[in-house]
């Protein structure tokens, strides 16, 4: 049976990008024989000026359905005035949240035909290949209650709650373990045991999976503030590094950003069973929207991660692997990550050499 993917492009660049990647999912059904059913839908603020919501009932029923989810971006400028209970971001986060998608993986790998694009010195991230597993459906993201109250004389104060249960830490936990034993068998646990409770909580459960059931994976844990600190100080020293929704936030466009382009990197989120949603990293950069000059790559290698992850064709992604690589390789360049002496071209002609380079 045919594997149906559901396709979200959203807003600013996103309809632009998800557009390349098409192509690419598009290229491998109808020459290379894999067998999906692509539907599309609308979220974020393309949702919200079509229905009124960020997160329409179909959009939802359709994401229920579907083996996978491909996304772009969502958000802009002209969303921002709404209440924060109705902005694009609420689709995205509904989203993760319905789906039960905990696990979101976002690599952040340097390539070498990049290495000049990084703002570090390229000895500090040659070969960089770290992989930040990030919680995603609980702690302060989804925490209760929330809000913005008044207190007596009328003052306001916003306020959040930072929670994890026990289960919610060692399912993540568990599955950044996995990942670990499969690569370089170091798992790097971020918190702010120091400060914070839930994250003491945290520390201890992750410490007793390691020593259970990992006792292979080298298994350190590192307060967020430095770990910040040691991602530019000297980040190859990470393998995974698994942490809270919040600060697997942060950490992710800070590592993100070693690698020279947000604009190469994918991400899955994935459920308990292997369902997931992919989307690139960046967001949706509304000051290029529409211009033709988006990096469409890193959603491209998220439909890599989705052919890896969701519908097991290794050997499909690793096809669009190395497409990504020889398009690199033929000094084809977007923009964002353009240097001396090599092609400047658009979102689509980029798309349009990846889809050339998979035969
Ligand atoms: C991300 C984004 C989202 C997040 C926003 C758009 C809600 O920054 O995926 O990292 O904060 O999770
Ligand atoms: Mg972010």
């Amino acid at each position: 049976m045919s594997k149906k993917i559901l396709v979200l492009p959203g807003d600013g660049i996103g309809p632009e990008i998800v557009a390349e990647a098409v192509k690419v999912l598009a290229n491998l059904r109808d020459a290379h024989d894999l067998d999906i059913d692509l539907d599309e839908a609308l979220v974020g603020g393309a949702a919200i000026d079509a229905t009124g919501g960020p997160l329409p009932e179909a959009t939802l029923e359709l994401a229920k359905e579907a083996d996978a989810i491909l996304l772009g971006a969502v958000g802009g400028p002209k969303w921002e005035p709404l209440d924060i209970s109705i902005r694009p971001e609420k689709g995205l986060l509904g989203l993760r949240s319905e789906l039960n998608l905990f696990a979101n993986l976002r690599p952040a790998i340097l390539y070498p035909q990049l290495a000049g694009a990084s703002s570090l010195k390229a000895d500090l991230v040659a070969g960089l290949d770290i992989m930040i597993v990030r919680e995603l459906t609980g702690g302060i993201y989804f925490g209760q209650p929330r809000g913005i109250r008044e207190l007596d004389g009328g003052e306001r104060q916003g306020f959040n709650t930072l929670v994890y249960s026990e289960s919610e830490i060692d399912r993540i936990a568990r599955v950044a373990f996995d990942i670990a034993k499969k690569r370089g068998g170091r798992l790097c646990s971020v918190d702010k045991a120091n400060v914070l409770e839930t994250t003491e909580l945290w520390r201890e459960v992750v410490t007793a999976i390691g020593a259970d059931d990992y006792p292979d994976v080298e298994l350190t844990h590192m307060y967020v503030d430095n770990a910040a600190m040691q991602l530019v100080k000297w980040p190859k020293q990470f393998d995974v590094i698994v942490t809270t929704n919040m600060f697997g936030d942060i950490l992710s466009d800070c590592a993100a950003m070693l690698t020279g382009s947000i604009g190469m990197l994918p991400s899955a989120s994935l459920d308990e069973r292997g369902k997931g949603m992919y989307e690139p990293i960046h967001g949706s950069a509304p000051d290029i929207a529409g211009k033709g000059s988006a990096n469409p790559l890193a959603t491209v290698l998220s439909v890599a991660m989705l052919l890896r992850y969701s519908l097991d064709e290794p050997e499909m992604a690793d096809r669009i692997e190395a497409a990504v690589d020889r398009v690199l390789d033929e000094g084809l360049r977007t923009a964002d990550i353009m240097s001396d002496g090599m092609t400047e071209v658009s979102c689509e002609a980029m798309g349009d050499a990846v889809v050339a380079a998979l035969s």
